[in-house]
């Protein structure tokens, strides 16, 4: 048997050095809890990077993918498939959507948004002129061309250039900035995140994406949302945008909605599905040979039925105001250390005054797996259905790290 020693020598030759993975190699995990090769136990508050939104191993959701798996793994979009048209039902039940597009990621589910808003206006709305896709300062979007050209973080641009284009930046909740650019009506689109996630947890203020909707209505631009980390419960209401009394023309989801199968998708109006329809005689504006497969669907279908099942919009909302309650108790007790509690949901940090890096490596050491968001925050994105000891258990080990100086 390979010890953990032994992969990580390997993982020193035969991956590219894109990563900086922590030391260790995850071999199994079970709701909230996570062990490696060594046998160390985990208490798991990354859940993947926000898409395991059941935990690890869920009987139910692994019988389902597993039952799916022994039926009918992939047919191509030649055909329907069951799971495809299933999964799509759930979306548009659940939200303002009429129609979806399955990919297979977050970029992947962006890049689609994009082609879809370049597309709507020169085919259906006659403005083949209005390119310009508006985006905010420190947002996220991906890593493919098309959306590290569109996230507002220069660092992930570096050395890639030429870039897509035209692309304007305009600063998070700033309504004016975003007024001042749509009125000159050159943009196809502006792309958004409810809340800013890999940007440091920042949630839009209330009334903000109210007003980009108005914006766009008055100046024919197409809203989107990016709901990559904030989709499919992960704030508490099945889509990020739904605590606000708004609904875009697109939502790009990814993340939480395969509890950890690999799968993307548009949902959008019936209005804003007009920019991706094919034409008779025409090319398929876009497609994906692996979008919409039956098994990615059916993890799909299985984390909207088991969220239902289980209660679990209502227990991210228990577990958060737990959670921001601990990281507040933090604050008082560490002011040099812990600044701020950010977030909504499961989607929550705690700002730090030196670097995260450090805090998250010092949880690890304690046994508990966070992430860094932005340059001050560590990130908490457990399972929905984190109990109240696990995450109780998660702060005594911030503590012991805050006690350490971790965060100085
Ligand atoms: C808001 C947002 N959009 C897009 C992406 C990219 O998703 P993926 O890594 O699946 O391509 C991410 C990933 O972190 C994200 O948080």
């Amino acid at each position: 048997m390979q010890t953990q020693a032994d992969l990580l020598s390997l993982a020193d030759h035969v991956l590219v050095k894109n990563y900086r993975q922590q030391p260790i190699v995850l071999e199994r995990g079970l709701g909230c809890e996570v062990w490696d090769k060594a046998g160390t136990r985990y208490l798991d508050f990354t859940a993947g990077i926000a898409v395991c939104g059941l935990g690890h191993a869920h009987p139910e959701f692994t019988a389902r993918v597993a039952a799916q798996l022994g039926k009918l793994v992939h047919v191509s979009n030649l055909y329907f498939n069951d799971q495809q048209l299933l999964a799509a039902k759930a979306i548009t039940d659940r939200s303002f959507a009429k129609r979806v597009f399955f990919c297979n990621s977050g970029s992947e589910a962006n890049e689609a948004a994009m082609k879809l808003a370049r597309r709507y206006q020169a085919v259906v709305a006659g403005q083949p002129q209005r390119t310009t896709f508006v985006s905010t300062i420190n947002s996220f979007h991906g890593r493919s061309f098309a959306t590290v050209a569109i996230t507002g973080q220069a660092k992930y641009r570096e050395g890639f250039g030429p870039l897509v284009g035209p692309v304007e930046f305009i600063p998070y909740n700033d309504l004016e900035a975003a007024a001042r650019m749509l009125e000159q009506r050159t943009a196809c689109a502006i792309i958004v995140e409810p809340i800013q996630a890999e940007g440091g947890i920042i949630t839009a203020a209330p009334g903000y994406l109210a007003g980009l909707r108005r914006l766009c209505d008055d100046t024919g631009t197409l809203l989107i949302f990016d709901e990559v980390q904030t989709g499919v419960g992960r704030t508490g209401q099945w889509f990020g945008h739904q605590h606000d009394d708004v609904a875009p023309d697109v939502m790009t989801l990814a993340k939480g909605l395969g509890g950890g199968v690999p799968i993307g998708a548009i949902a959008v109006s019936e209005k804003a599905a007009a920019g991706l329809a094919n034409q008779p005689g025409g090319v398929v504006p876009h497609a994906s040979t692996f979008g919409g497969n039956p098994l990615a669907c059916a993890a799909a279908c299985a984390v909207f039925d088991l969220i239902d099942k289980e209660g679990l919009l209502a227990n991210v909302a228990k577990a958060s105001a737990h959670l921001a309650k601990r990281l507040g108790e933090l604050v008082t007790e560490f002011p040099g250390q812990a600044t701020e509690v950010r977030g909504r949901g499961l989607l929550m940090g705690l700002a730090v005054a030196n670097l995260p890096a450090n805090v998250v490596a010092a949880c690890r050491a304690h046994g508990l797996l966070s992430s860094v968001a932005g340059s001050n925050v560590v990130r908490f994105v457990p399972p929905y259905n984190v109990t109240t000891d696990q995450l109780d258990e998660a702060v005594g080990i911030l503590k012991k790290a805050l006690q350490t100086g971790a965060g100085k």
